[in-house]
């Protein structure tokens, strides 16, 4: 099923931890390949915000996505062209699942709001954030379908729908192979949530929007060195 699909992959690799921002270690010579930034703000010693998108417009980072929209953060954005992907925390996806007005009031408050000619450049709103890990023990399974339903209708409701796309940032543990057979074309999702995951993939085809998978190759070498 999955070869019949074509729809864009945002593949978001992740160069650095997500509490800190640290622009020198990722950055790309060719300015025009548009390499992006997670802005991570759980850190003891937060940059203000004006300061950052200074030095990621010096530096040419042309993609940025952030945890949660804080104000001060947004406001910095507002004129650049920094392309946003806004991210809701999984805390949220219980209200924004079972509540369609949570939807309306976190999209009014944090993407309407910024989503005018010369604001933000926002491009993608993430309904949570890995929200399938297993760590999670399935807790956001059955409602992050429902959060990313509700959010995009929200979007299309007050016309952003077209320019701005609801996606689910997954975590690469989604995927496995069978110890039996550990090779990548043997990989199928995790069986327990397949169904879900396949769920998603066929909402976020239909809508046009891109299915994110965050890939973390330092992780990934850590645990096999074998990894390429
Ligand atoms: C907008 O996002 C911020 C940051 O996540 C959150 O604190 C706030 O509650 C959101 N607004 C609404 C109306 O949900
Ligand atoms: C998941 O389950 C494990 C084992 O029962 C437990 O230690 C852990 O705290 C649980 N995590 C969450 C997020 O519920």
């Amino acid at each position: 099923m999955f070869t019949t699909i074509t729809t864009t992959i945002i593949i978001i690799i992740l160069c650095f931890s997500t509490t800190l921002i640290t622009i020198t270690n990722c950055s790309n010579p060719n300015p025009n390949v548009g390499v992006g930034v997670n802005w991570g703000t759980m850190t003891s010693h937060q940059l203000p915000p004006d300061k950052v998108v200074e030095m990621m417009i010096e530096n040419g980072f042309k993609k940025l996505k952030l945890f949660e929209a804080e104000k001060p953060i947004m406001q910095a954005l507002i004129g650049s062209d920094i392309e946003v992907m806004v991210a809701i925390p999984n805390f949220m996806l219980y209200d924004m699942s079972r509540d369609p007005s949570y939807a309306d009031y976190w999209v009014d408050d944090n993407i309407t709001a910024y989503s005018y000619p010369g604001g933000v450049n926002i491009k993608y709103v993430a309904v949570g954030n890995e929200p399938f890990l297993k760590a999670y023990n399935a807790t956001y399974l059955k409602i992050t379908l429902p959060a990313l339903k509700n959010v995009q209708n929200t979007l299309d409701r007050v016309g952003l729908g077209s320019e701005i796309k609801a996606t689910v940032p997954l975590n690469a543990d989604i995927y496995e192979s069978p110890e039996s057979n550990p090779v990548p074309s043997a990989g199928d999702f995790r069986l327990e949530i397949k169904d879900a995951t396949i769920e998603i993939v066929e909402f976020l085809y239909s809508n046009d929007a891109p299915f994110t998978v965050n890939i973390y190759p330092f992780l990934s070498l850590y645990g096999n060195r074998y990894f390429p």
